[in-house]
């Protein structure tokens, strides 16, 4: 089984450091490449996604991700700027099916910023719909106004669009997957106003029909974003398109106390993964050895778990970070008192101990 293996920017080469650690010590038949990707790219390459980059991407059985963006690259032209580097892939990869677990942690309740009564035992998983929306619809660009309240004015625009086909795969993915946890999908949509979310509704609903055992519920996005707040263990499975599921996930994320927790799984139609941290490239903390690995150690789990088919080596995994937490373990971002404040190396160190069956010390 071929892995890619993509660090990026930021914190991004130390977080995969550890995951790459972690994987190796499961005496599985991996075969790890690694290459550069985004601003890193871009530095040695001129490109954030060179060919050969892309080329390894393709051929491997998944990816390894770390994050990508760095100040220093935002003044570049679109083309050239690190988030290419991620839309490039999921576009060339046909990665359409975003998977990103909002699951509070027993010994983190009391990171969350909302009441540890609201998220204890919070399990949602919200399925963003990754390669089309306003993100990736043409046209797109910079004209003179023809129309609209101030014609001849130099204006910007973007297309939002879904077509069917677009639609009923995500769709799918989302009752598939709630048929295996609590049954529920709640699709989310802003029909109310655009007719792209309106098509969206239409087909999610006529896709229900093959579902009958899933409940299925609609919901506008500027309701879903109170909601998340307010009750967010109402929750079970959350679909929605590119854009609205960009923002309901950091929201998400946030409730479970640390985006530091979470990881991702970006799928193709054939269970091919990306797998990448919730979170960003950190560049305010990048090479000070206190980032989080946990969400990429956890998406290691994922990738073991949807596309390589090693369900009991991921399960090793995600008890064995249940153990760190357990055992007092706390890089700074989760940090409490009470608990022991360690490195990302640290983390990752005591994650491997806990899968060889060393006691850990808190
Ligand atoms: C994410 C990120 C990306 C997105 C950026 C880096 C392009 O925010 O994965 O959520 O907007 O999809
Ligand atoms: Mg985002």
């Amino acid at each position: 089984m071929k892995i890619a293996v993509l660090p990026g920017d930021g914190i991004g080469t130390e977080i995969v450091a550890e995951a790459v650690k972690v994987l190796n010590v499961l005496e599985l038949p991996l075969e790890l490449e690694e290459a550069v990707v985004g601003g890193a790219a871009y530095a040695a390459q001129g490109h954030p996604l060179p060919d050969s980059t892309l080329q390894l991407a393709k051929d491997a059985d998944a990816v390894l991700f770390g994050a990508v963006g760095d100040w220093q690259y935002d003044k570049l032209e679109r083309s050239l700027r690190p988030e290419q580097a991620i839309l490039g892939l999921r576009k060339h990869l046909g990665l359409f099916a975003n998977l990103r677990p909002a699951l509070c942690y027993e010994q983190l309740t009391h990171a969350s910023s909302l009441k540890p009564e609201l998220v204890a035992g919070l399990d949602i998983l919200i399925i963003r719909e990754l390669t089309g929306d306003i993100y990736f619809g043409q046209p797109r660009g910079r004209r003179t106004a023809v129309d609209g309240h101030f014609p001849g004015a130099e204006e910007a625009f973007d297309t939002m669009r879904y077509s069917r086909p677009e639609i009923e795969r995500i769709a799918h993915v989302a009752f598939q997957a709630a048929r295996r946890r609590g049954k529920k999908v709640t699709s989310v949509d802003k029909a109310n106003v655009l007719e792209t979310f309106q098509f969206w509704k239409d087909v999610v609903t006529e896709v229900h029909a093959q579902y009958p055992d899933v409940e299925l519920e609609h919901m506008y996005v500027d309701n879903a974003a109170m909601q998340l707040v307010k009750a967010p263990k109402k929750f079970d499975v959350v679909v929605t398109g590119n854009m609205f599921g960009d923002i309901l996930s950091d929201e998400a994320a946030m409730l479970t106390g640390s985006i530091g927790m979470l990881p991702s799984a970006s799928l193709d139609a054939n269970n091919k993964g990306l797998y990448e941290p919730s979170h960003g490239s950190a560049p305010d903390i990048a090479g000070k050895g206190v980032a989080n690995p946990l969400a990429t150690i956890l998406s290691a789990a994922m990738m073991l778990r949807y596309t390589l088919a090693q369900p009991e080596a991921a399960d090793r995994i995600e008890s064995a970070v249940r153990a760190v937490l357990a055992a007092g373990l706390r890089t700074p971002d989760i940090y409490s008192d009470g608990t022991r404040k360690v490195g990302t190396r640290e983390m990752g160190d005591a994650v491997v101990a806990a899968i060889t069956g060393k006691t850990i010390t808190g």
